[in-house]
Formats: C-alpha cells, sequence, structure tokens
C-alpha cells in the first residue's frame, strides 16, 4: 500500500504525535514521535527512549521500525518523524540505514512540527547508495 492520500499522511502525522507524547528523553528534553505505514496499510509508532548512560539512547524512528518488526511487519510505505521544534527534525544518520534496510529508495519520509511544517524526502534522497541487504545477495 502506498501513502498516496492525504488521509493516510494525517494518520501518520496523528500517530506520530501519540509516539511523540511517550517519548523517555529526560536528557536532552528533545522529544521526538514516529509512526510508520505498513504494507497492509497498518501504522506503527515510536518514540525516542534515552538511558542514563547516554550512549544506548534509541531514535524514534529505529524504535519505530522494530516495534513493527516484533508486530511481524517488514515492509513500509512511508514514515512520518514529529517534533515541536522550529526547525524540523531529519532522521539521523543511523536511523537512515535502518530506514533504507526496511523500505524502498521510492518510499517517502516526512518530518512534521507543531506549526504543521512540513518537509519530505524519498529514502532515496536521505541516503543515496545505501548499503541494503540487495548488496549481500549480490556476493
Ligand atoms: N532523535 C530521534 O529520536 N530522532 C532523530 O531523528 C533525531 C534525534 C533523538 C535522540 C535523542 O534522544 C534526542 O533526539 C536528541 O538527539
Amino acid at each position: 500500500m502506498s501513502v498516496e492520500k492525504n488521509n493516510d499522511w494525517q494518520k501518520l502525522i496523528e500517530s506520530a504525535q501519540q509516539g511523540y507524547n511517550n517519548a523517555y528523553a529526560p536528557y536532552s528534553k528533545f522529544h521526538v514521535g514516529a509512526a510508520a505505514m505498513t504494507e497492509q496499510g497498518t501504522i506503527v509508532k515510536g518514540c525516542n527512549v534515552e538511558n542514563a548512560s547516554y550512549g544506548l539512547t534509541v531514535c524514534a524512528e529505529r524504535n519505530c521500525i522494530a516495534q513493527a518488526v516484533i508486530q511481524g511487519q517488514q515492509t513500509f510505505s512511508a514514515m512520518v518523524v514529529y517534533t515541536e521544534q522550529e526547525k524540523l527534525t531529519p532522521p539521523c544518520g543511523a536511523c537512515r540505514q535502518v530506514i533504507a534496510e526496511f523500505f524502498a529508495p521510492e518510499a517517502e519520509v516526512m518530518a512534521v512540527n507543531h506549526l504543521d511544517n512540513r518537509k519530505t524526502w524519498t529514502v532515496a534522497q536521505l541516503l543515496p547508495d545505501a548499503f541494503t541487504p540487495k548488496n549481500l545477495l549480490e556476493q
């Protein structure tokens, strides 16, 4: 299922906001929510989860994808990253690699904020020439 309808993006944004509300970010105070649309058209949420050891922090996007995988979903058509920052939050480099593992290069990722400012990228724009499972198959 592709996310072509505004309605689907709206549902993803609302789910990413719900994820945002569960963020555990007592150290950075930088709360992030994410939501992904699975191939079946279901939505999975995520939030960032920090840790007193700092380095064990996991971003909202990666927690969202892990949550979906735990639920048996491994293919996605779109993701939304929600923050309440004036400057939109793009996925970090580590998250781009994990997104490229499970999303097609043409799938879309949208950053949205509380002002409803939006920016959309394809996965290929976020991580051109990504190293993916396809590289391993070509051995
Ligand atoms: N963070 C995310 O959850 N996603 C991003 O795309 C950028 C960064 C989190 C990690 C950390 O908890 C906080 O934001 C500050 O870096």
